[in-house]
């Protein structure tokens, strides 16, 4: 994968501005490349080291320094290809939330994947509900029958780090495609990342809260191969992850209705097969008594 040639201090495109009179406004609906951006409520233009360029019918505004009124600066950083943004001060840096993973994995190389697609699911389901699924493999015989064709789920094993967890099997048979080295690893990045990486692939999950019980899911797909030639067994894979997904999508679902039902008060977790789940959970516990004041 191509990493571009952006540097930790440049500035990252928000469409934010400081003016109390004007909200802000999207400075972009799609993703593309532009010399300058501009946003798409008042017109505002910025330079693309984020500085506020032009300001249409603004001359009459006294006190008004258009250096005050840049875009505002977000840090960045990479691992393994990736680009990560973060939004607001923390002290948590990225090797400390992927500590190990890219050993663990070797010789399979995150950073020479090629981007393939973007696919969007909208899920009727708090976030969390959906991460407490994708963290266990309990529910596989009873949700994707199919999966336990390839995947070995007595040999079904979930680790737990700092940070991040994985869920890991030996496989049946992957097929000529994956090249199968016999591993398959599901990363939970905590609190809202997975990376699904086979032989040859990496699918990345970003799971995004849109409200109390909707959620959104942006898979991503990278491979080692996009030529032509690779083209039909890749659709394969997409159709095949798509499957599954529309099964977790129905059961995340169906389980948030019971999750708001008068009559649900809690459940035991699994000790053999819901670690992970456990491990989410208690870092999430962590993380409200931190900001919450709890
Ligand atoms: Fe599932």
């Amino acid at each position: 994968m191509k990493i571009p040639q952006i540097n930790k201090q440049d500035l990252i495109i928000l469409p934010l501005e400081k003016s109390e009179t004007l909200p802000s406004g999207p400075l972009a609906f799609e993703d593309g490349n532009c010399r300058m951006l501009q946003c798409k409520y008042h017109g505002w233009t910025y330079k693309l080291d984020g500085s506020l360029w032009g300001v249409p019918r603004f001359d009459r505004v006294d006190l008004f320094d258009k250096k005050d009124y840049g875009l505002v600066t977000v840090e960045i950083d990479f691992w393994e290809g990736l680009i990560f943004v973060r939004l607001s001060k923390g002290d948590k840096n990225l090797s400390s939330l992927f500590k190990g993973i890219a050993e663990r994995i070797s010789p399979n190389k995150l950073d020479k994947k090629k981007f393939y697609t973007r696919i969007k699911y909208e899920v009727k389901c708090n976030w969390k509900t959906y991460v407490d699924n994708y963290l266990e493999g309990y529910h596989l015989p009873y949700v994707h029958p199919e999966l336990c064709d390839i995947l070995d789920v007595k040999e079904y094993i979930t680790e737990t780090a700092e940070y991040h967890s994985l869920q890991s099997s030996l496989t049946k048979e992957l097929g000529e495609f994956y090249k199968n080295d016999g591993s398959v690893f599901y990363y939970f990045v905590y609190p809202n990342f997975m990376l699904n990486i086979l032989p040859g692939r990496l699918q990345t999950n970003l799971v995004l809260p849109l409200g109390i019980n909707r959620t959104l899911v942006i898979f991503e797909y990278l491979y080692d191969d996009i030529s032509e030639n690779a083209l039909e067994k890749i659709k394969a894979d997409i159709d095949y992850s798509d499957k599954v997904q529309q099964e977790d999508i129905q059961i995340c679902e169906h389980v948030q209705k019971g999750l708001e039902s008068k009559a649900y008060h809690k459940g035991r977790f699994s000790v053999e097969c819901e670690a992970g789940v456990h491990h989410f959970q208690s870092l999430l516990k962590k993380s409200y008594k931190a900001n919450l004041n709890l």
